[in-house]
């Protein structure tokens, strides 16, 4: 027997069960690469047995050039597939830089197409994430990159990649038995797109298995997995609901003969957009290769959904949508606390000091029309802050998702946000929008674009029907910020 498959783009079938290697990362974190034949060896014998499809990324210690080990002595024809990720830091995001990045993937991996890469990236209001992904486009087309994914992508910025013609075919996103945004709005542009999901810390690092069932909360971890999945548990109201959902699932577990992680990961593979789940392995320790298999030997049915609910409901939500773990508070990583590190990523955009008037500055995004009418983004006076009216222009003059409001709104609030911090505010600061629509059809997708956005700091708004909008801008907004004194 052999794991389930799924077609997650054409002449892309996957193992429903994908094998992770951020557990790679973790075993060489005192600087001791793992043995690359022995661990190679390893990989091998996973994908012999159906579980032929690797997760990686760039900063998962040697776990690339252990795949690729692996694929060079591979004896058989269809080779297993090596899916990676390429998470840059924020800056521009230039035909060079992209191809760069996309040739260390291939170098690493020893191939001359990465089946699939998957771009992560850290803040949205740093615009060059378009950029990217139109050049990993460029390089698709080119040959170089099978098919394209995202990891972390919220459902705004998954609906606004797609709406500006990136041909995205997955997103990889936290989703569990604790962790459950992924079955809200992120769910519904997956149906509208036919984009699906590879799910990662669908056992939330090991927590949701028997192991945990009944014992004491432990405080803290010292493998970076389960210090993550800790902060999750946390975030969702603590060791006490997350005992009803081990309660819960282990009641499940023995009703089909399964182990309580079955159930887990089952639960979440259940979702019609979900194509597989990422399953991390320690090489060379344990393989749980068996047990997972299981997994295809059973269904949950409306009773155990109904018990599982009532577990979900000693719980809290994770705060957010997906991805929000790494961009904001409460970071739910590995390491904790991002702001530092999200302080030093460039700022999308530096301020202008008034050459006369002092405590006055201005932004530029350099739309070509900045220049040509004679106004700019943003301008700061004092602790006040002004937004022109914003379209979804992209750098020079892309007019972002065309005809698309309810992306256009994202892109532009992005935009905005990034004008405002330039010049010292943050998007909470911002305390009045005025939204110009093209036509009524835009109103709904628009609001709740900026419902999104503002849903814990909602501005005094007005709602125009302008109806005469350039071009394919279905909305312009406009803003107003006040800084806290
Ligand atoms: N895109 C991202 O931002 C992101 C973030 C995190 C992870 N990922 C990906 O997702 C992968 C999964 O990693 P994760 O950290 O989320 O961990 P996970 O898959 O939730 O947990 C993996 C751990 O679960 C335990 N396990 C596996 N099968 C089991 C079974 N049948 N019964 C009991 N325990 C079982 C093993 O623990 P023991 O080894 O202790 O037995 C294993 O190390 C990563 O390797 C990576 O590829 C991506």
């Amino acid at each position: 027997m052999q794991p389930d498959r799924r077609t997650l783009a054409p002449g892309l079938e996957i193992s429903r069960i994908l094998t992770g290697l951020w557990q790679v990362a973790d075993q060489e974190k005192d600087g001791t690469l793992l043995d690359r034949g022995a661990a190679a060896k390893a990989l091998a014998e996973y994908a012999i047995d159906g579980f032929n499809t690797f997760d990686m990324a760039d900063h998962y210690g040697s776990a690339e050039l252990i795949t690729g080990e692996m694929l060079r002595q591979w004896p058989g024809i269809a080779r297993p597939l090596a899916f990676t990720k390429w998470c840059p830091p924020p800056g521009p995001m230039t035909a060079e830089i992209v191809r760069a990045g996309v040739q260390e993937r291939l170098d690493r991996l020893g191939v001359d197409r990465v089946d699939l890469l998957q771009f992560h990236w850290w803040s949205f209001e740093h615009p060059a994430w378009l950029d990217a992904l139109h050049e990993m486009k460029a390089l698709r087309d080119e040959g170089l990159i099978g098919q394209i994914g995202v990891t972390n992508f919220d459902a705004a910025h998954l609906h606004l990649a797609l709406a500006d013609g990136i041909p995205l075919v997955s997103n990889q996103v936290s989703f569990s038995l604790i962790d459950r945004r992924a079955a809200g709005p992120l769910a519904r542009v997956c149906a509208q797109h036919g984009v699906q999901l590879l799910a990662y810390g669908t056992l939330c690092g090991g927590f949701l298995s028997d192991r945990w069932l009944g014992q004491k909360d432990p405080g803290s971890m010292g493998d970076w997995s389960r210090s993550k999945y800790l902060r999750f548990i946390n975030a969702a109201g603590g060791w006490d609901g997350f005992q009803a959902i081990l309660r819960a699932a282990d009641i499940i577990a023995r009703k089909h003969g399964v182990s309580l992680s079955n159930v887990a990961t089952r639960w979440v593979l259940e979702h019609a957009h979900v194509a597989g789940t990422i399953i991390g392995a320690r090489l060379g320790e344990n393989q749980h290769r068996a047990a997972n298999l299981k997994l295809f030997q059973f269904a949950l049915d409306a009773e155990d959904h109904a018990l599982l609910q009532t577990a979900f409901d000693q719980t809290v939500p994770i705060p957010g949508d997906c991805g929000d773990e790494y961009r904001q508070p409460p970071f739910l990583t590995a390491s904790g606390d991002l702001s530092h590190h999200l302080n030093e990523m460039p700022k999308a955009h530096e301020a202008t000091p008034d050459p006369v008037v002092p405590d006055r500055a201005r932004v530029f995004t350099g739309s070509k029309w900045e220049p040509i009418a004679g106004y700019c983004r943003a301008i700061r006076d004092g602790n006040r802050i002004m937004v022109s009216g914003t379209t979804a222009t992209h750098g020079v003059d892309h007019t972002v998702a065309p005809g698309d409001a309810a992306a256009q709104t994202t892109y532009i609030l992005d935009k905005i946000a990034a004008a405002v911090r330039a010049l010292g505010g943050k998007p909470s600061d911002i305390l009045r929008t005025r939204m110009y629509l093209q036509g009524m059809e835009d109103v709904e997708p628009a609001s709740l674009s900026h419902g999104r956005f503002f849903a814990d700091f909602p501005p005094a708004n007005t709602t125009f029907l302008a109806g005469s909008l350039i071009g394919n801008f279905r909305i312009e907004i406009e803003a107003e910020a006040v800084l806290p004194r």
